[in-house]
């Protein structure tokens, strides 16, 4: 019998040796280890050996046993462990997962373009306040108190004397207050209107203020400007207007306009801007004195002029934040 334990422990070895992943042990242990395995079989027979055989052959039996467990213990903790770590593999062919990247809204894209035709022509960029003072955002633009003027401009109040400002223009006053002229500047930003929603308005909308003050400003050079402005953004081609118009801060005005012809729509003329020479009255209010200096003003709607330049439509599409219509830009 010891004979035979020998050969085992041999074979036992030599199998030992193959095995390379768990299926291949399980073999080893069902062979071996198992309730009918060689080593239990060894136990079987030698419950029938005489007591003299028992001492020689239960130590190497015993021995046999303690000896394929570590052994196969060991195997099997190895086997598992190289198996997770298959398991957890990092297969650097697989393609990248995408990030979307975000971009410039519409109308910054525009103002942006705004700011830099204008940039070209010597202005310089000035901002002010959203929510500004009744005096600055009327009253000092010659808006006198319960002026029907201001019935065009209804805003939101924050008290008596503050408001969201309705225009641009009162980014002048502060700009005028503030520096000496020569002043020639733009003035983008956000203006509010309490209007009733539609394709055409909102409540909301952008605007860029123009300034130019000096002691031999004219009207000439206020067209000379917006018609170089209004080729450069639209195209050499593009149509467009002065009309006459009323603003109480300036003496004559006028407003710009620009024909829209959406595809398979009838054209028609879209106003994009406000200007006029800057009213004797409000060059008085910031302390500059009119008989020495002159200055021209204008206001365009930014919204209008992105609509007009990409056909679009309906100015609610502009705040509505959706995907499918921002990424076409
Ligand atoms: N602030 C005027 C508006 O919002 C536009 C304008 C600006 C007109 C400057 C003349 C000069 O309608």
């Amino acid at each position: 019998m010891i004979d035979k334990i020998t050969e085992a422990r041999k074979e036992f070895d030599s199998l030992v040796s193959k095995v390379h992943d768990l299926k291949s042990l399980e073999e080893l242990r069902l062979k071996f280890l198992s309730r009918k395995g060689i080593i239990q079989n060894f136990f079987e027979e030698f419950k029938k050996l005489s007591p003299d055989e028992k001492r020689n052959v239960g130590k190497i039996l015993n021995e046999l046993k303690t000896y394929t467990q570590s052994v196969f213990e060991e195997l099997k903790e190895r086997l598992e462990a190289q198996k997770k770590k298959s398991e957890s593999f990092v297969d650097v062919t697989l393609p990248g997962r995408e990030r979307q990247i975000g971009s410039k809204h519409l109308i910054t894209q525009t103002l942006d373009e705004i700011k830099s035709i204008f940039k070209g022509l010597g202005f310089s960029v000035y901002e002010g306040p959203e929510v500004e003072s009744d005096y600055n955002n009327f009253e000092a633009l010659n808006f006198p108190e319960d002026h029907p003027a201001r019935d065009m401009q209804d805003t939101f109040f924050i008290n008596d004397k503050f408001l969201l400002r309705t225009h641009t223009s009162p980014v002048q006053i502060r700009l005028m207050s503030q520096k000496k002229p020569p002043i020639r500047a733009i003035m983008p930003g956000k203006v509010f209107r309490n209007e009733a929603i539609s394709a055409k308005s909102y409540c909301l909308f952008h605007q860029v203020e123009g300034l130019y003050v000096d002691k031999d400003v004219t009207f000439a050079e206020l067209k000379g400007t917006l018609v170089s402005f209004i080729k450069q953004y639209f195209g050499h081609d593009v149509k467009y207007r002065f009309r006459t118009s009323f603003f109480p801060f300036t003496e004559p005005s006028a407003e710009m306009d620009v024909w829209w012809q959406p595809k398979g729509k009838e054209g028609r003329w879209l106003e994009v801007l406000g200007c006029g020479m800057v009213d004797p009255n409000v060059l008085k209010n910031v302390g500059i004195d009119p008989e020495e200096y002159v200055g021209y003003a204008f206001g365009m709607g930014i919204e209008r002029t992105a609509m007009r330049k990409y056909g679009i439509d309906d100015i609610r599409i502009l705040f509505d934040s959706d995907l499918r219509f921002l990424n076409q830009f």
